[in-house]
């Protein structure tokens, strides 16, 4: 096991001598191999992140249903299916990439405020596990798409616990003003009305207060009061079956020191001693978050009266956190170089905005064009959220296992960008 210098969970990127090494292989080898901006991953961290969470409640055996909104290349989900996780998906998209990552259908739950009538039924068809609803409307419309299929589909209600997390703004869901769940007490009318929904089993309860969470007194909070409504909801007969508890852990982006999986589980352990629920768990960021990095090449250094930009070939297109939630990745070079001075740089990228920065005011080592540097933790929402903004094709991703390493998506080339455009005879 790898713990790194200023990195305290697991994760498999570290320097051997003055080199960057992901797993056994050195990533200087990949880039120079690959090209950059590229994008890569440890199979050994995916793998371990899971097994983590899996020991830390091996007494309630979760469905851990891996959230793929934080990275959905078909060789992560494959390599999460194996190790007998499930996937929470948000689309029909996310449905497409969990069936041909072979994800058995009774391991998918789907969540997501916004499900379209052919996005519904192609997940009745396939049979997945639980429809995670977040509004009367969303309910009717599965109602209606399952009468018609004669399907009985299983549905969890996701409340909003009126939690606040203490995480950024931007990824807080479970406060009273989101957009996310519904209030405990329309989920009672709901539960109360299922006569009206012949073709749904209302079967459960879905909790996600947000992300990146560091301590564990939120979900706590949450869980009390989720289970103090589902003993509510017992007395008047109505019955629950599956307790999801979402996703939300946080990870190490610089200093902070969240709880492991092994703390989590126990502050939240003894909430649920003696019941009989299905826990389901949907962690995202812990599982990917440091098991990816990425690399980029700096193309020049520019001083000015007030700055060092070290200008790179990566940017806002391709890691989109630092400017969209003021994220922190850690800069690492790929090859140190211990007699250097260090100097103050913004690392910024090379696309037309003020907001293309990957890192502001960070003591690195002194660089010049030419060198390759990691930007860390970076493997959850990283490449999915990348763009072709300023007609940049999207990078390329690489998998590491042990000392083999292999493309896992092809870089796009400059003829994909115009893919599917036309120029109409008028113009
Ligand atoms: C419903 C739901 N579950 C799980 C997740 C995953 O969260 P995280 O990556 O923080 O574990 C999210 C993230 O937005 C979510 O909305």
């Amino acid at each position: 096991m790898t713990h790194t210098e200023s990195h305290s969970q697991f994760h498999d990127f570290q320097y051997r001598g003055l080199e960057l090494y992901c797993e056994k292989v050195r990533v200087r080898d990949i880039v120079e191999k690959c090209g950059t901006p590229v994008y890569i991953y440890s199979h050994r961290t995916f793998v371990e992140h899971i097994h983590k969470i899996k020991q830390a409640f091996r007494s309630v055996k979760p469905l851990i249903c891996y959230s793929m909104k934080a990275n959905s290349n078909l060789a992560i989900l494959k390599t999460l299916v194996n190790q007998g996780a499930g996937l929470d998906i948000v689309s029909g998209g996310e449905l497409f990439r969990a069936r041909k990552a072979g994800c058995p259908a009774e391991r998918v739950v789907y969540a997501g405020v916004g499900k379209t009538e052919e996005e519904v039924e192609e997940a009745l068809r396939y049979g997945i596990l639980l429809f995670n609803v977040e509004s009367e409307a969303e309910l009717a419309t599965i109602q209606k798409i399952a009468g018609r299929l004669k399907k009985k589909a299983l549905v969890s209600l996701r409340v909003n616990p009126g939690v606040d997390p203490h995480t950024h703004d931007h990824i807080a869901t479970g406060k009273a003003e989101s957009k996310f769940g519904m209030e405990l007490e329309i989920a009672r009318k709901l539960f109360l009305k299922k006569a009206d929904f012949p073709n749904l089993s209302l079967c459960g309860i879905h909790v996600h207060i947000g992300s990146q969470i560091v301590i564990g007194e939120p979900f706590v909070e949450a869980f009390r009061k989720v289970l103090d409504f589902v003993t509510s909801l017992e007395k008047m007969k109505i019955k629950i079956k599956y307790l999801n508890l979402g996703g939300g852990l946080g990870v190490i982006y610089s200093t902070e020191n969240p709880q492991t999986a092994a703390q989590f589980a126990q502050k939240i352990l003894p909430l649920f001693k003696g019941k009989k629920y299905r826990i389901i768990f949907e962690p995202g960021r812990f599982v990917s978050a440091n098991a990816g990095i990425l690399a980029g090449k700096v193309l020049y250094i520019k001083k000015t009266r007030l700055k060092n930009f070290a200008i790179m070939d990566t940017g806002m297109s391709e890691l989109i956190r630092p400017t969209l939630y003021e994220a922190h990745h850690e800069v690492w070079p790929l090859l140190k170089n211990e007699k250097a001075s260090k100097w103050m740089y913004d690392v910024v990228g090379p696309i037309c905005e003020s907001g293309d920065f990957l890192a502001k005011d960070r003591h690195i080592q002194e660089l010049h064009a030419g060198d390759y540097v990691a930007f860390m933790t970076a493997g959850a929402y990283g490449f999915v959220m990348s763009s072709n903004y300023n007609s940049r094709p999207l990078a390329c991703e690489v998998m590491v296992k042990g000392s083999q390493f292999s493309v896992i998506r092809k870089r796009q080339k400059i003829q994909d960008l115009i893919e599917g455009e036309s120029i109409p005879e008028f113009v």
